[in-house]
């Protein structure tokens, strides 16, 4: 999962760091893609003065605080006119990891959020305990940033950094959370197929985020871990 990517305000980041998970984004495995990236890296930002927000719509990114955020995300990229153009080179794989990046961080914003409880259960090393995370929080922003930095994230690598190529953020739900989270989708299957022993209740830790409908969650984390990624 991509973080931070919204530059200006609370969510500043590097134009570097930025190109660097915009190619972790999905996109890496895009010659085109990639190529787009090295050029945005170098500093070349030509464009044209197609709409962005018209390309947005289009894509289904009507929510305006949403394209406002996916915008500014890119400035520190493009600059400060964020063009079709510009939206286009990143590609939709790369503009779809965009927008759930800026969706997650709009919804860390908002102090109403709701908090929830995670139970953490490792067996291996017959050690368990308790996270809080705020709605729209996923197990690996809270494992890398959150406040299970300390421990979560000793278990839980997160390599691929939400991008659903590494498997090393492999968890285990609880059989009631994993019904109500309804079925992960083809490439999280694909990646869980080659995590460590995956069971029938797995999933990637990147794609389980905090709700009010699975407050109480309970996560076991498994003995070993295969990470796909690099
Ligand atoms: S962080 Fe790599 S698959 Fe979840």
């Amino acid at each position: 999962m991509i973080q931070k990517y919204v530059i200006g305000g609370s969510f500043a980041t590097s134009k570097m760091c930025m190109a660097r998970r915009l190619i972790k984004a999905g996109t890496n495995k895009n010659p085109t893609i990639f190529n787009n990236l090295r050029r945005l890296i170098s500093g070349d930002t030509t464009s044209n003065n197609a709409g962005a927000e018209d390309y947005l719509d289009s894509l289904g990114y009507k929510d305006p605080k949403l394209q406002d955020g996916m915008k500014d995300a890119l400035k520190s990229v493009f600059g400060k006119k964020i063009t079709a153009a510009h939206l286009k080179s990143i590609g939709e794989t790369g503009l779809e990891a965009l927008s759930k990046s800026v969706e997650d961080q709009l919804m860390l914003q908002d102090e109403n959020a709701f908090v929830g409880t995670v139970h953490v259960h490792i067996p291996h090393h017959n050690f368990n305990f308790d996270l809080q995370m705020r709605e729209g929080e996923n197990l690996m922003t809270c494992a890398t940033e959150g406040n299970g930095k300390e421990v979560l994230g000793e278990y839980l690598e997160c390599a691929c950094g939400g991008n659903m190529s590494c498997s090393t953020c492999h968890i285990v739900l609880d059989e009631e959370t994993y019904n109500k989270l309804g079925p992960p989708c083809e490439a999280e299957i694909d990646m869980l197929d080659l995590a460590f022993e995956p069971t029938d209740t797995s999933r990637l830790g990147c794609q389980i985020a905090m709700c009010e409908d699975i407050d109480g969650l309970i996560i076991t984390i498994p003995a070993g871990v295969n990470n796909l990624w690099g």
